[in-house]
């Protein structure tokens, strides 16, 4: 096939991903993630993540390997993430992928992580349209991104002045005493309760705020006040009212504003990607709220949406295809790499 075969390295926070894509085909997408040791913590250690990191990246790698049944050195190249995400755990993913594309004699490519959130999707839904509306949320980032072309022109529209969505799932877990992650558990206990409960602040939507930024900051005080209200009363915590109601605040003003953000910029189409956008509401809101403005919506499985080295292996495979210069053996791991 004349499709670019290309290995990705995924290592920016937890999760140690290491794909395999033949053009927007994918191949394989082995995960090792060290999330359950963090758990204890209630948040990534940034130095047991890279250590777990430098533990899985051999054996993640010849796990992808063999599931996509291919040799190493049939590879066009190997991609990985330059950044942002944590400067220790990007530097092993990066180490990695130069000492095996030094190894292999095969090109190297740099890239964003964010830019790779999106550009996943077109291994579930085929080649992205030009330019790509992106709404990314995931615990390091909540941004709305305009993609002219997504190897290199993807320019930031909005981002959170404070926490991204996904921290403030897990900060309200916590709350909650729910445990980390707490996107997931949130989603979980939202199926049970009522989303009208309790009306939490939607941050930024005033007619003077930035019409395309998020704030979630507010929205987790607001939620951590009540809770604490109820347990200084004595009272019982309706936890699934609660999760419901904060999951209504979050994904409310999330769609709200990508469709706001389509539409100032007239594009027909939005993607979702990052690991909030796991979450069954966001979803299902998103839906509502794209067929309600004739928009098309892509989002790509949950398994996608989360950290993966296929993510990364997609954006690589783009890279080649359009003849993108390669990355030299001094490229940098870059914790605040802009889009
Ligand atoms: O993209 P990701 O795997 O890693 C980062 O780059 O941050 O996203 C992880 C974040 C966590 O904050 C987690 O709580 C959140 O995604 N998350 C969810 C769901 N699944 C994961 N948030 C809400 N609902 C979910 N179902
Ligand atoms: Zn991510």
């Amino acid at each position: 096939a004349d499709e670019p075969l290309v290995l990705g390295i995924e290592t920016s926070c937890d999760e140690t991903g290491v794909g395999i894509v033949r053009g927007t085909t994918l191949l394989a997408d082995a995960v090792a993630s060290s999330v359950d040791d963090h758990a204890r913590f209630g948040g990534v250690v940034p130095e047991i993540a890279s250590r777990a990191h430098l533990e899985a990246m051999v054996p993640t790698v010849e796990r992808a390997l063999k599931e996509a049944g291919i040799a190493a050195s049939d590879l066009d190249g190997i991609a990985v993430t330059a950044g942002p995400g944590l400067a220790g755990a990007l530097l092993v993913g990066v180490s990695a992928a130069k000492a095996y594309a030094y190894a292999l004699g095969k090109p190297l490519y740099g890239v964003n992580h964010l830019a790779s959130h999106i550009c996943v999707d077109q291994l579930e839904h085929g080649p992205l349209p030009e330019p790509t509306m992106a709404l990314l949320v995931s615990g390091g980032h909540s941004s709305l991104l305009l993609a002219p072309d997504i190897t290199c022109d993807v320019r930031p529209l909005g981002a959170t002045i404070d926490d991204a969505a996904g921290e403030a799932f897990d900060k309200v877990a916590r709350v909650l005493g729910l445990g980390f992650p707490g996107g997931p558990v949130i989603d979980r206990y939202a199926r049970d309760g009522d989303p009208e409960a309790i009306r939490f602040p939607r941050g930024l939507t005033g007619p003077r705020d930035a019409p395309l930024d998020f704030s979630f900051s507010g929205l987790k005080t607001a939620v951590a006040r009540w809770v604490e209200a109820r347990r200084r009363a004595g009272e019982p915590v309706p936890v699934a009212d609660v999760a419901a109601s904060f999951q209504e605040a979050v994904t409310d003003v999330l769609t709200r504003k990508a469709v706001r953000a389509c539409k100032e910029q007239g594009v027909d189409h939005l993607m979702i990607g990052g690991g909030v956008a796991a979450n069954s509401r966001l979803r299902a809101l998103a839906q509502e709220r794209c067929d309600a403005a004739g928009i098309t919506l892509r989002v790509p499985r949950p398994k996608l949406c989360t950290d993966n080295g296929a993510m990364v292996a997609a954006l690589g495979a783009e890279m080649v295809a359009r003849n993108r210069p390669a990355s030299g053996l001094d490229l940098p791991a870059d914790s605040s790499l802009p889009v």
